[in-house]
């Protein structure tokens, strides 16, 4: 009917009467504002993400201060993570530990906002609705092929981890096995190191994912190998990852691998 449409100006200024935006702001939600929440927030900074607001949680309160003194972009450091989630950003985060994610998953999941978890051995604990829930390639990549092929069937997946004896806190001269077994164990034994196994296992499941994990004095980068056999054929895959300098345990692909992600799901 034509008496009922709106005046251009309505549509053009999207103000309410008070003059505020009645478009609603993207926030990001960001746990965790160490090694990888610091290179997100420098991503949404130069605009790789594009988003109106960064909401940070970090229990230890200092380092979401230091975050948000170092970035030009509007930053909130929220108290906890109910004060997180009740800012309803579009997208949150995780970028903690293990634990922090077994905590906190569930209240996320049931508030229905979208998440990319990082600690991905915590998922491989929680009984939890996931269809919200987002799994970043994280250190590794090919995931993609992995679950393609775990629909035909998969006889084989070894993962062969390597990295510098720093990064496992230990200081042996030669090749050390520190652990051998499959990749549910491998992220509870290594909750900061070994989130990639996780991360395989959650894309090949049912398949059980062979892991040796290796302090090798001889690398300097994160390597991860990965031996794939399946009904119609064989897959190597590897990668050889800088870790990031304040963190000798977490590979600075990560960073990226979340950092992609979180630019794909502002686009939905
Ligand atoms: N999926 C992967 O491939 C992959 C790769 C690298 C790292 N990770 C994991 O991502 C997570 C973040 O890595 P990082 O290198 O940034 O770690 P980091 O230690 O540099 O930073 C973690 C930050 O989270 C904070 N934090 C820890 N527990 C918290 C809690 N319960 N509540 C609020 N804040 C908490 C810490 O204070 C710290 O500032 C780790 O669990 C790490 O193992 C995953």
């Amino acid at each position: 009917m034509k008496g009922d449409k709106l005046a251009p100006s309505t549509f053009l200024s999207k103000r309410n009467i008070e003059g505020e935006s009645m478009v609603s702001k993207v926030k990001v939600g960001l746990i965790g504002c160490g090694a990888i929440g610091t290179v997100l927030a420098e991503a949404i900074e130069r605009k790789l993400v594009v988003c109106d607001e960064l909401v940070v949680y970090d229990f230890e309160s200092w380092k979401a201060q230091k975050l948000k003194s170092t970035i030009k972009f509007p930053v909130t450091i929220a108290d906890g993570i109910e004060d997180l989630i009740a800012v309803k950003p579009k997208v949150i985060v995780e970028a903690a530990s293990q634990q922090a994610a077994k905590e906190y998953v569930p209240k996320i999941v049931l508030a229905g906002i979208e998440l990319i978890v990082m600690s991905t051995g915590a998922l491989l604990d929680l009984d939890v609705d996931l269809s919200k829930v987002h799994v970043p390639s994280g250190a590794i990549g090919g995931l993609d092929a992995l679950s393609s092929a775990a629909l035909a069937g998969i006889d084989e997946v070894v993962l062969t981890s390597r990295k510098n004896p720093k990064a496992f806190g230990v200081d042996n001269r030669e090749e050390k096995v520190m652990y051998e077994g499959v990749a549910e164990e491998a992220a509870r034994k290594f909750p900061r190191e070994m989130n990639v196994a996780a991360t395989l296992a959650l894309t090949v499941k049912p398949t059980k994912v062979k892991v040796k994990v290796i302090a090798d004095p001889k690398v300097q980068r994160n390597t991860h190998e990965i031996a794939v056999k399946w009904q119609f054929g064989e897959m190597s895959l590897r990668f050889a990852n800088d870790s990031h300098p304040d963190n000798p345990h977490t590979s600075a692909l990560a960073a990226w691998a979340a950092i992609k992600l979180l630019q794909t799901l502002l686009k939905t």
